[in-house]
């Protein structure tokens, strides 16, 4: 089976492709290499005969039909987007583009050289904000609340009405909050553990008790694996591994155990610092992930505990990596993001 993998050199995509590759597929990896992009994050399978790297964009039709032309997939997995809740508040421009234009080219293009299988991973965002109780179901009516979020939301539809009005072989995957090696560090928990690591402050947004529903970047991948040989057309399945936290809990789990594994260094909760909040913050995401457990036999297997273990040591395993992110591009976000941000406490 050949594999289309678009956005593969980002977290998620790199942690499918590295999960793959050990079973019988060719896979040939899409990526215009953006800030979240990284070639160190598959640097240990670049030379394997089954496995492809192509830079590119999926806003870029022409570029894009000479790959289906030559490589002919017969899946195609979408991870490429602009993955990060904060740079669409601070500007939604590329999201727009990457995420629902980039999405529909990569739509177009299947129906037009047939696939067996299109796989978008999309998010549980898409379903909005919950209150204290109750869990996302497949059912939930879509109701996203910021700009990635609506980019997300926008996408899913469009490839419903691929599936709806052309037969294209579509499946939807909505995953909650992904962790584990080789995340950027714009999201919480790479961001925490960093800042431990370099004894500085640590942001909270607001009061800290948004709740996140967290599965380990590897149970998502199996989950995705599942989709491809299992779902069924025009299906969407929720993933999640019922491990809902509130974030000032995470960052306090966080700052324990990476001061457990560098005791030379000052790391304590003194470090958390409560500022702004996010504009539109989801107060909370909980997913209800039976359908996918029940029809495709999926399971999460990695508890938040051992996973949050492994991650830290990733981390401090892999100074050269977090050296290669941590770069002006980076600071420069991370000026815009937070410099103005007023702190609460
Ligand atoms: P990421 O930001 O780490 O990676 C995105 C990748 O897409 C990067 O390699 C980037 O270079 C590439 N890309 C961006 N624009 C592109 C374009 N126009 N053409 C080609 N490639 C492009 O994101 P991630 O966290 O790995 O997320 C991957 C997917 O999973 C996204 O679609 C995201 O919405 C979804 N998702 C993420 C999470 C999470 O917790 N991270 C949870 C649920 C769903
Ligand atoms: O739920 C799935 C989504 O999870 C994915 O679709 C997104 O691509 C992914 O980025 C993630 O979105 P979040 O906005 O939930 O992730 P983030 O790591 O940015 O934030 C997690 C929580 O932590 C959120 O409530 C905001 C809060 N936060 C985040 C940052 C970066 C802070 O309190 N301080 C921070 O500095």
């Amino acid at each position: 089976m050949r594999y289309l993998v678009a956005g593969g050199a980002g977290f998620i995509g790199s942690n499918f492709i590295r999960c793959l590759l050990d079973s019988d597929v060719e896979i040939l990896n899409f990526d215009k290499l953006t800030y979240a992009g990284n070639l160190l994050n598959l640097a240990d399978i670049e030379k394997n005969k089954n496995y492809t790297f192509v830079k590119g964009d999926i806003c870029d039709r022409k570029t894009l039909k000479k790959v289906f032309n030559k490589f002919k997939p017969d899946v195609v997995v979408n991870f490429a987007a602009e993955s990060h809740v904060d740079r669409s508040i601070l500007d939604a421009d590329e999201f727009i583009k990457t995420n629902i234009a980039g999405t529909h080219n990569l739509l177009k293009l299947s129906l037009e050289y047939g696939i067996d299988k299109f796989v978008q991973v999309s998010t549980d965002e898409v379903y909005g904000s919950l209150g204290k109780k109750g869990f996302f179901t497949e059912d939930t009516p879509l109701n996203p609340r910021n700009p990635y979020s609506a980019s997300k939301a926008s996408a899913d539809v469009l490839v419903k009405s691929y599936s709806v009005t052309h037969g294209l072989p579509v499946v939807i995957g909505r995953c909650g909050n992904n962790y584990g090696p080789y995340q950027f560090p714009e999201k919480l928990i790479p961001l925490t553990i960093l800042h431990c690591m370099k004894e500085g402050k640590i942001p909270v947004y607001g009061d800290g008790l948004n709740i996140r529903d967290w599965i380990h970047v590897l149970d998502h991948c199996r989950a995705l694996d599942a989709i491809i040989q299992k779902g069924k057309t025009g299906e969407v399945y929720n993933i999640g591994a019922k491990q809902e936290m509130k974030n000032i809990d995470v960052v306090k789990s966080i700052i324990s155990e990476v001061a457990k594994k560098v005791p030379e260094k000052k790391i304590s909760e003194r470090q958390i610092c409560f500022v702004e909040d996010r504009k539109g913050h989801d107060r909370r995401y909980a997913t209800d992930p039976s359908k996918i457990i029940k029809t495709l036999k999926w399971k999460p297997k990695i508890s938040f505990k051992e996973g949050l273990c492994e991650t830290v040591d990733w981390y401090l395993e892999n100074p050269s990596w977090v050296k290669s992110v941590f770069n002006k591009s980076y600071m420069r976000y991370y000026k815009a993001n937070y410099s103005k941000r007023k702190v609460i406490a």
